[in-house]
């Protein structure tokens, strides 16, 4: 067992040490807090808090909701952020987010379960709740390699195949402006130009059989296709969220 735990701490230790050599700059934490401050979301909705690390970088007085079936919170959150304990999918079907908020959400944050009909799932749910002003974004959209890209989980450091739900929006969703910041350790991927009337949801089944078994060897070969890298610092960040779209 602690040869193991030993194993496990070696192996992620090489593959941080990778993405940070893949992905210099900024860490998505700060990024993420860089999108906080430029945006000032009048609320925030995140799907999968884990420790509340990247809840932490929202403003403290932005209405926030959090979602996780299983939190496990280590420092006391701000009043205006409450966790609902359960899954997306039954969040979605089980409370008005209009209601919740007072409004459709501003901004959203998709690092929950990282299987990509689920993300895609979890981005046809926040659309429909969205307006024309509403960001979303979607962590782990740059794989490290086979392994850790895999659906089913064997290391510590993991990004599951959600890369695929990246590449579906961006070819099944010519509307939506999209664009990566290549930041550690997986990327994040800033989605805008939200259609709430969308019927995207009525495709899903057709997308999901097409990519459940693309491979990350399909990911290597198909990267042009994935949405343009923006430069991984606060200039271009902000430039990218104030500009109006083209
Ligand atoms: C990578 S962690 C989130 C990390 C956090 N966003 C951060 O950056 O600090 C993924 C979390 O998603 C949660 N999760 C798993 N399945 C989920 C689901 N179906 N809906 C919402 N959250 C889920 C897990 O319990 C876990 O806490």
């Amino acid at each position: 067992m602690e040869g193991s735990t030993a194993r496990d701490a070696a192996l992620l230790s090489e593959h941080l040490n990778e993405s940070l050599r893949r992905l210099p700059g900024p860490a998505y934490y700060q990024v993420l807090k860089w999108i906080h401050r430029v945006l000032g979301p009048a609320n925030y909705l995140e799907i999968g808090v884990h420790k509340g690390i990247s809840l932490e970088q929202a403003a403290k007085t932005t209405p926030t909701i959090g979602i996780d079936p299983a939190p496990s919170i280590e420092h006391p959150l701000s009043p205006a952020v409450t966790v609902y304990e359960m899954t997306s999918d039954d969040f979605f079907a089980q409370h008005d987010v209009h209601e919740l908020l007072g409004g459709p959400v501003e901004l959203a944050f998709i690092d929950g379960l990282h299987l990509f009909e689920q993300v895609l799932r979890d981005f046809v749910n926040l659309e429909s709740r969205s307006s024309a002003d509403t960001v979303v974004i979607l962590h782990d959209c740059l794989p490290l390699d086979e392994v850790t890209a895999a659906r089913e989980r064997t290391t510590d450091f993991y990004s599951g195949d959600v890369w695929k739900a990246t590449l579906a929006l961006r070819q099944h969703r010519p509307d939506l402006d999209m664009v990566i910041v290549p930041t550690a350790p997986t990327g994040l991927c800033l989605v805008r130009n939200l259609d709430p009337a969308s019927r995207f949801e009525e495709e899903l089944p057709g997308v999901e059989s097409e990519l459940l078994d693309r491979n990350f060897d399909y990911y290597l070969a198909h990267q042009e296709e994935m949405p343009p890298e923006i430069p991984n610092d606060i200039e271009a960040v902000r430039d990218w969220l104030t500009a109006r779209q083209s």
